[in-house]
């Protein structure tokens, strides 16, 4: 049963379907290679979690802490980084997987400053992609799906640090 005040947009069926079709998509683009796969926390935790599963290369794990999010629900341009990586990038082929691209502020800055790093490539793999609200250009390589201009919850993604457990995304009524 959905909380109260939540519409469920995505189901958990429909997420764990089309995480283990990206999973398979990126084994397949990266055949044969080792990758370095950096979450950003908090929000891309759970998707992290289940889509390292589902690839069949070797992968190293590692997470970088942003926040543009001050609690609430109104995004900002102001990004700031709150922890590093620890595994090294240079000459190294990187996925980056977020929760949710929006304005796309956050993943401008983040890939700014790993290709400060030296990898030898990176690309960006995102649950869910807000395209109307897009501020500035970003290719997104793998793309779960795209979703209306309303403000979501759940499988990781939170509103003032609730609702990250659900199993489900749902919209705020
Ligand atoms: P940006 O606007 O693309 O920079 O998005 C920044 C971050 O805001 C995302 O990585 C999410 O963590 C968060 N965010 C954006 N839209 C939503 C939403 O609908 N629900 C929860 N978090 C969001
Ligand atoms: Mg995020």
């Amino acid at each position: 049963m959905p909380h109260q005040g939540l519409d469920i947009l995505i189901t958990e069926e429909k997420i764990k379907k089309r995480v283990k079709e990206l999973g398979e998509m990126i084994s397949s683009d990266y055949s044969g290679r080792e990758i370095v796969v950096i979450g950003i926390l908090k929000g891309a935790w759970i998707f992290m979690a289940d889509i390292v599963r589902e690839m069949s290369m070797p992968v190293s794990c590692d997470f970088l802490g942003v926040s543009s999010y001050y609690d609430s629900t109104v995004s900002s341009e102001e990004v700031k980084l709150i922890s590093d990586i620890r595994v090294p990038v240079g000459g190294r082929d990187v996925l980056l997987i977020d929760d949710i691209i929006d304005t796309g502020f956050s993943i401008k800055f983040i890939k700014e400053y790993l290709q400060s790093k030296g990898p030898s490539s990176i690309k960006l793999c995102v649950l869910l992609d807000k395209p109307s609200r897009r501020k500035v250009d970003i290719t997104v390589d793998y793309r779960g799906f795209t979703i209306p201009d309303r403000f979501v919850v759940g499988y990781g993604l939170d509103c003032g640090e609730k609702y990250r457990n659900l199993p489900y995304i749902a919209a705020l009524q």
